[in-house]
């Protein structure tokens, strides 16, 4: 991966998502900051309804924040048309969610080169080598409805990292894995971390956490930094957003 000039892969300035459902008015979040740095793994924990597939889609420009900014790869990514911010989650962001990111109808491997074509230019790794990586070499042919559990999360996982994104946000990754295909998820997730990715896992799992070099906390739309839970150096402090570009 090429050398870069700044360190946070991403960066959320002050969150806010206002939802209206008719008379009923919610404030999914409040302010929420944060900062991800290439290398680093964070984990988001917080109790159901605490907003966190909501933050996640802002950030993953899936969703606008009704107030605040995203920048993604030293790329602005909140407030620009759909299409826009599509084109640059493609190039920059791989995204792992609760609904799984496969088309039925296409092959594992046509999967991940459905994925590829979504960024122009030749990507990083051929398709056939990500699925060797994810341990699927064997089942690149396969359709998604053939795999099981834990080779679906892995045909998951293969997608979004199909351009080598600077930033992987994951929605409950290991959710609904044994232990040892939820073992097999988060070391990819590590090593993906290793190798310059910012990654970032809402999770409810303990061994997850385990993974994180700091976890933040979402209660009622708003986050606190928690600390890290040692897996590696990163200092519990709560870094203030300095700046922004892009
Ligand atoms: N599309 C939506 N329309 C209205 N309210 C929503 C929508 N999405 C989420 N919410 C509300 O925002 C809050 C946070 O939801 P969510 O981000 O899914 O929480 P979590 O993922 O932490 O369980 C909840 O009160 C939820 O009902
Ligand atoms: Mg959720």
């Amino acid at each position: 991966m090429a050398a870069r000039s700044y360190d946070d892969a991403l960066i959320a300035r002050d969150l806010y998502r206002f939802f209206r459902a008719g008379e009923e008015e919610t404030l999914a979040l409040r302010g929420v900051s944060l900062r991800v740095a290439r290398g680093e793994t964070v984990a988001v924990v917080g109790p159901s309804g605490a907003g966190k597939s909501t933050l996640l889609s802002c950030l993953a420009g899936l969703d606008e924040p009704s107030g605040g900014e995203v920048h993604v790869d030293g790329v602005r990514i909140s407030h620009r048309p759909e299409t826009e911010r599509a084109r640059l989650r493609a190039r920059h962001i791989g995204v792992l969610l609760q609904t799984r990111n496969l088309l039925p109808h296409l092959s594992v491997r046509d999967n991940v080169r459905l994925a590829q074509g979504a960024v122009r230019g030749r990507p990083a790794a051929a398709a056939e080598v990500l699925l060797d990586q994810v341990g699927l070499g064997e089942r690149r042919h396969a359709l998604p409805r053939q795999l099981s559990g834990g080779e679906t999360a892995r045909a998951g996982l293969a997608v979004a990292l199909a351009n080598s994104p600077a930033v992987l946000l994951a929605d409950e990754p290991t959710g609904e894995l044994d232990g040892g295909t939820e073992r097999l998820v988060l070391r990819m997730l590590r090593d993906r971390a290793e190798d310059g990715c910012a990654v970032l896992l809402v999770t409810h799992s303990p061994e997850a956490v385990l993974i994180a070099d700091r976890v933040i906390r979402l209660d009622d739309g708003q986050a606190t930094e928690t600390g890290g839970t040692g897996a590696r150096t990163a200092g519990p402090d709560v870094r203030e957003v300095r700046h922004g570009s892009g």
